[in-house]
C-alpha cells in the first residue's frame, strides 16, 4: 500500500465541526481540506444547494474528494437525533429567512435544538450581515428589530443564556472593511459598500431543560 495515498488519522479529541446553514458548503470543504484530521459537517435546509459539493467529496482524493466531510440536508428546527451532542464547535454564517429569525431573536426552539448538538463546552460561532436599508423589509418581516452589539450584549444574551448558551465575545465590522472569511455568501455580500457584519461567540454550557 502506497502510504503517500492516505489521509492523515482524524483525531476525535479534536472534535467535530457543524456549519448550520452550509449553503454551497465552501466553508466546510475549504476548511476540511485545510485540517485533515478534523471532521466536517455541513448542515443545510435546502437540496439543490448541497447537491453539487456533496457528489465533490465522495470522488477520488485526486480529484477533490475528502473523507472528512459530510453534508445532510435538514432544517436546523428538526436536527437529527443522531446529532445530539457530538459537535464541539458550531458555524452559522450568514444566515437567512428562518435561521436568521430563530439567531437573531433568541428563538428557544431554534437554540435549544443547536444546544442539543453540541458536546459540553462547544463553541457556538454567528456572523451576520446586514444592510439596513435594503433588508429593511426582510428584517422588518422576520421580526428582527435590532441586531447591534447592544442588543446582542444585553436582550439577545439573555435569551441565549436561558437556552445554555453563553456569549462571551461580540464585535463588528463597518461596511468595506469585512476581514477574510470563507464563505460564498461572504464574498457575495462583502462587495456592498453598505453591508456591516456583526458576530457574536458563546459556549454551550448545561441549562435547566
Ligand atoms: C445566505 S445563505 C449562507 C450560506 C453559507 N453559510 C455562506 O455563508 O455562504 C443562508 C443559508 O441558510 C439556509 N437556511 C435558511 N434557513 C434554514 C434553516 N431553518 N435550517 C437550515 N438551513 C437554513 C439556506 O438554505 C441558505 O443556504
Amino acid at each position: 500500500m502506497n502510504s503517500k495515498h492516505l489521509s492523515p488519522p482524524i483525531d476525535e479529541s479534536k472534535g467535530i465541526i457543524v456549519d448550520l446553514g452550509t449553503g454551497d458548503g465552501r466553508f466546510v470543504y475549504q476548511s476540511a481540506r485545510q485540517n485533515q484530521h478534523r471532521f466536517y459537517l455541513g448542515i443545510d435546509a435546502s437540496a439543490n444547494s448541497l447537491e453539487k459539493i456533496s457528489e465533490k467529496i465522495h470522488r477520488k482524493p485526486a480529484k477533490g474528494g475528502l473523507k472528512n466531510a459530510l453534508f445532510i440536508q435538514a432544517a436546523v428546527e428538526a436536527l437529527p437525533e443522531e446529532l445530539d451532542g457530538i459537535a464541539d464547535e458550531v458555524h452559522i454564517h450568514f444566515p437567512w429567512g428562518s435561521l436568521l429569525k430563530g439567531i437573531a431573536t433568541g428563538d428557544e426552539t431554534m437554540l435549544k435544538n443547536i444546544h442539543r448538538i453540541c458536546a459540553p463546552d462547544a463553541v457556538l460561532e454567528v456572523i451576520i450581515g446586514v444592510d439596513p436599508e435594503r433588508d429593511a423589509t426582510e428584517l422588518q418581516r422576520l421580526g428582527i428589530s435590532n441586531l447591534s452589539e447592544d442588543f446582542i450584549a444585553t436582550n439577545l444574551a439573555k435569551r441565549y443564556q436561558d437556552c445554555g448558551f453563553q456569549i462571551n465575545e461580540i464585535g463588528s465590522f463597518p461596511a468595506g472593511q469585512w476581514p477574510n472569511i470563507c464563505t460564498s455568501w461572504a464574498q457575495r455580500l462583502g462587495t456592498n459598500d453598505k453591508r456591516s457584519l456583526v458576530y457574536f461567540t458563546a459556549t454551550a454550557a448545561a441549562y435547566a431543560a
